[in-house]
């Protein structure tokens, strides 16, 4: 397994729109498997594969405590939706930057998993939230863009800053 690098906002390749998966390949899990790691490492509870430059329609996501669930989701897709909560929201290309974001409180997903069963789950609270978050990143959406521009300027212009000074 490798570690893999993650993108950071404002790069425009984190705005690509990842095309969807066709046949799961040995190459897809060890896509996973690595996403997996990258995530553990980060430590974070979510990856999708545009945040490592790979444009293909693959999130993993684990929201527990000892890294005990982890979930590969291939193809995802929201197919309904239901409430609204607002939560601080994270990411891993956007560093030390955390904002409120007011999403659907519970939502039911549609996808592959790594087997290439079709999966249909009902998540709701922190991993509804995180789904939608991840999905986005497919879309080449990120929760800044939820933000004020005037916020969204200010982290643009703090990471730019720190990116130059690595
Ligand atoms: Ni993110």
């Amino acid at each position: 397994m490798a570690l893999l690098d993650i993108l950071c906002f404002p790069d425009e390749r984190l705005r690509t729109i990842a095309k969807r998966v066709e046949k799961i390949t040995s190459k897809h899990q060890r896509l996973l498997d690595d996403m997996l790691e990258t995530m553990y490492a980060a430590p974070g509870i979510g990856l999708a594969a545009t945040q490592i430059n790979v444009h293909e329609r693959i999130i993993v996501i684990d929201i527990s405590e000892d890294k005990s669930n982890p979930y590969c989701l291939i193809n995802p897709e929201v197919i309904s939706h239901s409430g609204k909560e607002k939560m601080e929201e994270g990411c891993l290309s956007v560093p030390e930057t955390y904002g409120e974001v007011e999403r659907a409180d519970s939502v039911v997903v549609k996808y592959w998993d790594r087997k290439g069963n079709e999966i249909r789950l009902e998540a709701d609270g922190l991993l509804a939230v995180c789904i939608q978050h991840e999905i986005d990143h497919l879309q080449g959406k990120l929760f800044v863009d939820y933000l004020s521009k005037l916020k969204r300027d200010r982290i643009r212009k703090k990471l730019v800053k720190q990116q130059r000074l690595m």
